[in-house]
């Protein structure tokens, strides 16, 4: 492939090929919670339908903090084992591990040459990630962890995004590098949109409705984890914090508790929240969370048995990992194979 600087890439978005969706959620917990998998791999799923999708376990972005080589392996087999039982379908969409496909690496080493340092160092989750334990102690990994993350994107020519309202500054980031890099070389990468999902989607600790379900969050008394039993569930909600007053109203900023119940709720069964609202009137807050506790109990129990009936034949789960892995190198090879000629570099013959 000998291309000159004007010529239109070849791969870009809009050559009559399905828009691109495409997404990854780190495996570093031991099993994925309730906000990402209404925040994140409901969104997934549903985009199956009208795109081509590229799922994967962002590995190498694992080990830019402090890990242990055996929990990271556990974590990467239950992650995909969770976005299989949330829906992502196999048949359909490309799920694999990141470093499955090195071209993604391959890419973010040459996009570190086009990224600013300052550049860099604004991204805001590098700034609060890397002052937890003194910047002095953060990995270089940590700080380019969002140039790897622009190389998961534009190595597949992606053209949607989904991902939560903390990761719209590393789209952006993406945006621009590939821009950057067009203007340079010539048209090479899919400019991307970031696809954030609804406020509704967004599910907020039980203990601490202001802030939202998150794996890092101090007490896991406020976490329903897709691993957690339905009696551990049910104790959960219980045991919800919920606000001052006793009517049963969806009101984000007075009453934070009782709203993030009814989104939960909401997104359980697919029912709008006014109507939820109203089927309550006049009861109290014990009932709602009762009746949100036999739901939620529900849901797990069948999540678990999926969950583990999937991690049961490792075999099979290593036989779908690197079927994704070869759907995706299809489309990243040539992606790549299209930078470096675009860099100048000299190509082995
Ligand atoms: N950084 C993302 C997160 O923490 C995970 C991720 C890595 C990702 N690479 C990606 C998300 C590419 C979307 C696209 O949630």
């Amino acid at each position: 492939m000998m291309l000159a600087m004007s010529d239109a890439s070849p791969l870009r978005s809009g050559t009559g090929r399905r828009p691109r969706a495409l997404s990854g959620a780190q495996p570093t917990a031991d099993s994925y919670h309730l906000g990402n998998y209404f925040g994140a791999f409901r969104q997934w799923v549903a985009l199956q339908d009208e795109f081509e999708a590229f799922y994967f376990i962002p590995d190498l972005h694992a080990i830019t903090v402090d890990y242990d080589p055996a929990l990271l392996r556990e974590r990467t087999y239950i992650a995909a084992a969770q976005m299989l039982a949330s829906g992502v379908d196999p048949a359909r969409s490309a799920l694999f591990v990141q470093s499955h496909v090195p071209e993604h690496a391959q890419l973010a080493w040459i996009l570190n040459g086009i990224t600013g340092f300052g550049e860099a160092g604004r991204m805001t989750q590098f700034k609060d990630k890397s002052a937890k334990n003194g910047s002095d102690n953060a990995s270089v990994g940590l700080f380019t962890y969002p140039i790897l993350m622009a190389a998961d994107i534009l190595i597949y020519q992606a053209d949607k995004v989904p991902v939560g309202e903390d990761q719209r500054q590393h789209v952006e980031l993406t945006r621009n590098l590939a821009q950057r890099f067009n203007h340079r070389f010539g048209p090479t990468f899919t400019v991307p949109e970031a696809h954030i999902v609804k406020a509704t989607a967004k599910i907020y600790d039980l203990q601490d409705p202001t802030s939202k379900m998150s794996g890092s969050n101090a007490s896991h008394a406020g976490v329903v984890d897709l691993t957690d039993t339905p009696k551990q569930v049910a104790k959960k909600v219980r045991s919800a914090v919920t606000d001052s007053g006793t009517e049963i109203v969806y009101d984000l900023a007075a009453k934070p508790g009782i709203a993030n119940l009814l989104s939960i709720y909401s997104a359980l069964t697919g029912r709008e929240i006014a109507e939820i609202v109203a089927e309550y009137e006049g009861q109290q807050y014990g009932h709602l969370k009762v009746a949100l506790g036999d739901l939620l109990a529900e849901f797990v129990g069948t999540f678990g048995d999926r969950t583990r009936e999937l991690l049961d034949d490792r075999a099979e789960l290593d036989r779908i990992l690197a079927a994704g892995a070869e759907r995706a190198r299809e489309v990243a090879a040539p992606t790549l194979e299209l930078v470096y000629e675009r860099s100048g570099f000299v190509r082995p013959v």
